[in-house]
């Protein structure tokens, strides 16, 4: 039954219509309406309001129940690993402050993307570890780090100018705008729109190299590119690099920078870009040299070319395996394969959403002989995460014969000149590697009520969170004191604003592996409470011994080794 209610605000008063019912046993008040500031006028608004409710079909009790019936299926729903769409990825990303749309004041730039306080730790964190295990703690790899914008000629001579060719198609259905390779436009009929199933309908070729002017006077400029890939650097610099840094095949050379594609169709965040980075490899060899390193049995789904032409499925079989069975032609590419799979692995991805898939006759690149990705289970389907090419000496050869300079070594073996051969290129967009460990650390739990953002603790923007439990001047020196000893190693911060579970949930959604809380015993007992963002439990640690803790647990010592744990649900009698 609905009745009107006068509440007195500041001296003014103001009518509502309300009604109470009973949920669960409780009865509970529900405001319908506001009605206005006078009786009359409420009144009369009233009679209109419940007038106009016993004409709806359904009751208010019955809409009301629905609404309640609606909110504990959603509660069921929220499952443990949440699975959510690119979109409301990169929801979450823009609210914590990962990545925002560029100029997104201007209304933004498609493609374009820039990284916020914490996506820029989380992105250099990826290529920290990247570069760590990819070049310092291997003995055949080097790392240099090339320009963006080079001589034009190099572009000529890798084949980008004239080779790397898109198609833009446009859906006859729905109006999706995309791009086709020149293999795929050849048998447009056969492709079908991604959104709506529709026909394509071709609207001419395109170069996604970006073009520049170099030099401020117009006709004395020239025509430059924006890089579309870092590869090519490693190839012009490739005969300096081995001489100097007095490398021995095999070996490798690495570089991690900016990219750019004028892509047709930029989306899924910061899956296609316009402005991306590279992680890449250029893996020399001397043709037919075999890998000296081991094919482990680590298993994975594998697609092989075979596999797709014959309309069969990938198949999950071990690394070995699958080059002893001859499905990986090489065991270079079966090595370089399994060694990138268990990169993201060790980082704390999931292995159940990795594939590896050869690319089919016609959908290489021009330079390539073999080409395999290693694919990843993204939300809008499997899609490419890091492309691995056979370049075989085609780069070499061609900056050679554009360049007129030498860039063959020296055989000790048969005392004869060679141009060595790029066995393998891994190339990997830390783009795409971001979204990786996004997804399979994003979490919702269902007790906290936040999202548990659980990043490993390497790739983590925040490595620890300080927290004394009340504002006073004694908590906050020691905190301070904590910051100042940690802030020199690892990326910390301070927070006293809110509640403790209001900062703790704060730093599960930011991914912070561990927070220090400083609290009574802690003035008393020189120890301080961490918090493991993964479980909530907690340890209580001298605080002349954290430094050395935290160095343990970022490398995977586990707290309950290393601290004392502490009962937190305590019972109040
Ligand atoms: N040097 C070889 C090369 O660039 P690619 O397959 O064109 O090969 C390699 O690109 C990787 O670069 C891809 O696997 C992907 O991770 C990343 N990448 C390519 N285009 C991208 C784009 N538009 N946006 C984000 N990442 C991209």
């Amino acid at each position: 039954m609905a009745f009107v209610v006068r509440k007195n605000i500041h001296g003014n008063n103001y009518y509502y219509l309300n009604e109470n019912k009973r949920i669960d046993g409780k009865v509970k008040t529900k405001t319908l309406a506001y009605l206005g500031k006078t009786r009359k006028e409420a009144e009369r608004k009233a009679r209109e309001i419940i007038k106009s409710l016993k004409k709806d079909k359904k009751s208010m009790d019955e809409k009301i129940e629905e609404k309640e019936i609606l909110k504990e299926k959603n509660k069921e729903t929220i499952k443990e690993y949440t699975d959510i769409s690119i979109e409301e990825m990169a929801i979450f990303c823009k609210r914590k402050g990962f990545v925002y749309n560029s100029g997104e004041i201007y209304g933004g730039m498609a493609g374009f993307w820039d990284f916020g306080h914490l996506g820029v730790e989380l992105s250099n964190n990826i290529k920290k570890e990247w570069w760590k295990s990819h070049v310092h703690s291997r003995e055949d790899m080097v790392g240099i780090d090339g320009s963006i914008i080079t001589n034009p000629k190099v572009w000529e001579a890798s084949g980008h100018v004239f080779s790397f060719v898109d198609v833009a198609v446009v859906c006859k259905k729905c109006g999706n705008k995309t791009k086709v390779d020149k293999f795929e436009a050849g048998r447009i009929e056969k492709v079908k729109c991604e959104k709506c199933g529709g026909e394509f309908e071709t609207k001419g070729e395109f170069n996604p190299m970006f073009t520049t002017q170099v030099g401020p006077i117009k006709e004395d400029s020239i025509k430059a590119y924006l890089r579309p890939e870092t590869a090519q650097l490693i190839f012009t610099n490739f005969r300096y690099v081995y001489d100097n840094a007095r490398l021995k095949l095999p070996c490798g050379i690495a570089q991690i920078g900016k990219a750019f594609r004028n892509e047709i169709a930029p989306r899924d965040f910061l899956f296609r870009a316009r402005e991306f980075e590279q992680m890449e490899i250029e893996y020399f060899i001397k043709p037919e040299q075999k890998c000296p390193y081991g094919i482990g049995n680590t298993e994975i789904l594998v697609y092989s070319a075979e596999m797709q032409e014959a309309g069969k499925k990938a198949a999950k079989m071990k690394f070995s395996d699958a080059y002893g069975k001859g499905i990986i032609k090489t065991d270079w590419h079966a090595y370089w394969l399994e060694q990138e799979f268990l990169w993201f692995i060790g980082l704390g991805a999931n292995p159940e959403k990795f594939r590896i898939r050869q690319h089919i006759k016609d959908e290489k690149s021009h330079y390539a002989l073999d080409t395999w990705d290693l694919e990843y289970r993204f939300p809008f389907g499997w899609k490419e995460l890091e492309g691995i090419a056979n370049r075989t000496d085609f780069d070499l050869k061609q900056h050679e014969k554009f360049s007129g300079k030498d860039l063959k070594i020296f055989d000790e073996d048969t005392k004869e000149k060679f141009l060595p051969h790029v066995v393998c290129e891994p190339s990997l967009g830390i783009g795409r590697a971001f979204l990786v460990f996004m997804f399979d650390s994003y979490f919702y739990d269902k007790k906290r009520e936040n999202v548990v953002l659980k990043i490993h603790p390497k790739l983590s923007p925040i490595k620890v969170a300080i927290l004394p439990i009340v504002k006073k001047k004694e908590f906050k020196k020691i905190a301070k004191e904590i910051l100042n000893e940690l802030k020199n190693e690892f990326n910390v911060i301070y927070d006293e604003s809110g509640s403790i579970g209001r900062r703790y949930s704060r730093q599960d959604e930011a991914g912070t592996p561990y927070c220090i809380t400083i609290d009574a015993d802690s003035l008393k007992k020189k120890d301080i409470t961490i918090r493991d963002r993964d479980t909530s439990e907690q340890f209580r640690i001298k605080i002349k011994n954290i430094k050395e803790t935290v160095r343990k647990i970022i490398e995977g010592g586990n707290l309950s080794n290393l601290g004392k744990r502490i009962n937190t649900r305590k019972k109040i009698s």
